[in-house]
């Protein structure tokens, strides 16, 4: 007979209140080639890679490094904030769905299910990510820890998931999105998410941003130039993880780690700069690339928000700020908004 250790839930126990749905889009299958974004990216004059290709296992891990270091404030700071603030977006929103873009904080959805708990009515969450192995890891945890909780998650993008989400089955909904991600797009892709959360949510609902704001330089560029060179090795990773990808023979010992803070844009960069003159070649893309000694390939901007820009932005669309909260240094803000 099979036993199951008593701080894990039986499968049948399991099926019963998590649901897993894997959204594919045959559009993007159809017309997508594989690879066909790092082609477009390492062919540019000034060279990119897609930061989606920093998540492989090694690099999800050494990112939640990231999130523990000293010097890196954005995790720790959110999660105090949202430990104070927790039961005040419960007070606002009333009772009400989570839907979590990006189920990787888990700490932080803790936060909010445990105010929402308090409300002794039925709880329901919504992850979304684009790892169905992280989801149901996560999953099983949340509804051994919370006897009422159900569990409807998404695999897929956000984008796909913002356009099926489920009907709501709860009076209300949040969609919270946090941990500065919203940084780690550009101002055009910016537009386009927010406009992608609205048609996702019905009036009334609420959406839940963490944004990293503006501050000296000096504590911005530490955060990404950690002294342990926990965040060069996850930059030096992407290569690994393109090579392995796509036959590569990128040598990590040729490239070094870069972030700085670009204060026109009011963004961090991050590149890998070539140590030397070097070709690169990618073989199942038939690509060989160039590198000048000092080039570099950019592979993330992480975007610093002002406080009041952010929330006109926001309202221009629709999203009118109901309680803004922040740390005492006013480093990192969360907004919580309502759709009109
Ligand atoms: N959203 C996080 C940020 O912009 C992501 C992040 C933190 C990150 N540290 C990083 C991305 C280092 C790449 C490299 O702060």
């Amino acid at each position: 007979m099979l036993r199951f250790n008593s701080n894990q839930l039986t499968p049948k126990q399991i099926e019963k209140r998590l649901a897993i749905q894997h959204l594919l889009s045959l559009n993007e299958s159809l017309t997508t080639t594989i690879g066909s974004d790092v082609l477009k990216g390492l062919m540019q004059i000034l060279k990119t890679l897609p930061s989606r290709y920093f998540y492989d296992d090694r690099g999800s891990e050494l990112f939640e490094q990231i999130c523990d270091l000293p010097e890196y404030y954005v995790t720790r700071t959110e999660t105090a904030i949202l430990q104070k603030c927790a039961s005040e977006i419960v007070e606002i929103t009333g009772h009400c769905e989570l839907v979590e873009l990006g189920s990787g904080s888990s700490t932080k959805n803790r936060l909010l299910l445990n105010a929402y708990q308090n409300l002794d009515l039925p709880l329901r969450y919504l992850p979304i990510d684009v790892s169905a192995g992280i989801l149901k890891k996560s999953a099983k945890q949340l509804l051994f820890n919370y006897p009422t909780l159900e569990i409807n998650a998404l695999v897929g993008t956000y984008e796909l998931a913002l356009q099926q989400l489920p009907k709501k089955q709860l009076p209300s909904r949040m969609i919270a999105f946090i941990g500065s991600t919203l940084g780690n797009l550009n101002s055009q892709e910016c537009e386009i998410f927010l406009s992608q959360i609205t048609q996702a949510l019905h009036s009334g609902e609420y959406f839940l941003l963490g944004i990293d704001l503006q501050k000296p330089k000096p504590i911005l560029e530490a955060a990404y130039n950690d002294s342990q060179g926990i965040t060069a090795a996850f930059n030096l990773n992407i290569l690994e993880h393109i090579n392995w990808l796509y036959n590569g023979d990128f040598n990590t010992m040729q490239f070094e780690h870069q972030a700085f803070y670009n204060e026109t844009e009011n963004q961090i960069e991050m590149h890998l700069r070539s140590l030397q003159k070097q070709t690169v070649k990618l073989s199942d893309l038939n690509l060989s690339v160039n590198f000048a000694s000092d080039e570099t390939i950019m592979t993330e901007i992480s975007r610093k928000f002002d406080l009041a820009t952010i929330k006109q932005q926001l309202s221009a669309r629709g999203l009118v700020t109901q309680k803004v909260w922040t740390d005492e240094n006013n480093w990192v803000s969360l907004l919580l908004c309502q759709f009109d």
